[in-house]
């Protein structure tokens, strides 16, 4: 009877069920996706769709779009089961290549914020307002490369605050070039392309980096020196390629 009652119920729901329209609002749109705000189940959620890009070969697109898709995906939670913060994923539509997480409310791009700073302070005050971060930042990396986690592009961009600075709420994102890999190489070409990326967007951050380095070493005790080793060789590497031309 319980049985009966209870299909009886879903056949009326489903019948007087209106089909709810949930809207999608293009917030940002990079070289690779565009980014979505939207609500998933009463969420604040963000949208991330990798979409065609027509100067690829279409299957070739197909899979490296899917490959990317992923990568995100996988290197998330694998960050969250480790302690580092990054957006929640609800849910992922392989079809249309779009990754549902957590939209970080009340963050900055740590650009942002380095900018913001920068412009507020001169340069004594600003690289001390700014250590905290750097530290973070290290600490962060370091139990990432610890378990093996290479994001691949590592930038200011990639990285939100939540909060007050002080609340230490580093969040990572954009993980679709990350791979699993325990090479102090792929390990140090990731330091070194955040080293490039921090020094070519915000001028005089040389003192964070070496915070930044710090702070890794710290957290990542078992394998930095190695990786310090080889993100030396890897400057060595560009120093070259720039003489050279
Ligand atoms: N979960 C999120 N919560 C809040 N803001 C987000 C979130 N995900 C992305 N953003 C914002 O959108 C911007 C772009 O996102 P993301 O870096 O993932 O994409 P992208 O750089 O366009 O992608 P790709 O580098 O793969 O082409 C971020 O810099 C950030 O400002
Ligand atoms: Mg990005």
């Amino acid at each position: 009877m319980a049985n009966f009652l209870g299909s009886k119920t879903i056949i009326n729901l489903s019948k007087t069920k209106k089909k709810k329209k949930v809207s999608m609002e293009l917030w940002k749109q990079g070289a690779e996706a565009k980014i979505y705000k939207t609500n998933f189940y009463g969420k604040p959620c963000i949208v991330k769709e990798r979409f065609v890009k027509s100067y690829r070969h279409p299957s070739l697109d197909k899979s490296l779009t899917a490959h990317r898709v992923k990568s995100e995906v996988r290197a998330m939670l694998r960050c969250r089961m480790n302690g580092i913060l990054t957006p929640t994923v609800y849910f992922v539509n392989m079809d249309t290549s779009c990754i549902y997480m957590e939209e970080i409310q009340d963050s900055v791009t740590v650009k942002d914020y380095i900018k913001s700073v920068q412009s507020s302070k001169n340069l004594t005050e600003a690289v001390k307002t700014l250590t905290p971060l750097a530290q973070t930042i290290g600490n962060t990396l370091g139990i990432m490369h610890k378990q093996n986690i290479v994001h691949g592009d590592l930038t200011t961009s990639n990285m939100l605050l939540r909060g007050e600075p002080s609340d230490n709420k580093l969040y990572l994102i954009d993980f679709g070039l990350s791979f699993f890999e325990n090479l102090s190489e792929d390990k140090g070409v990731d330091l070194y392309v955040l080293e490039r990326a921090l020094l070519s967007t915000h001028p005089n951050t040389e003192k964070l980096f070496d915070v930044i380095l710090q702070a890794y070493c710290k957290s990542n005790d078992t394998g930095s020196k190695e990786v310090t080793a080889k993100l030396e060789e890897v400057r060595m590497r560009g120093r070259k390629r720039t003489m050279v031309g």
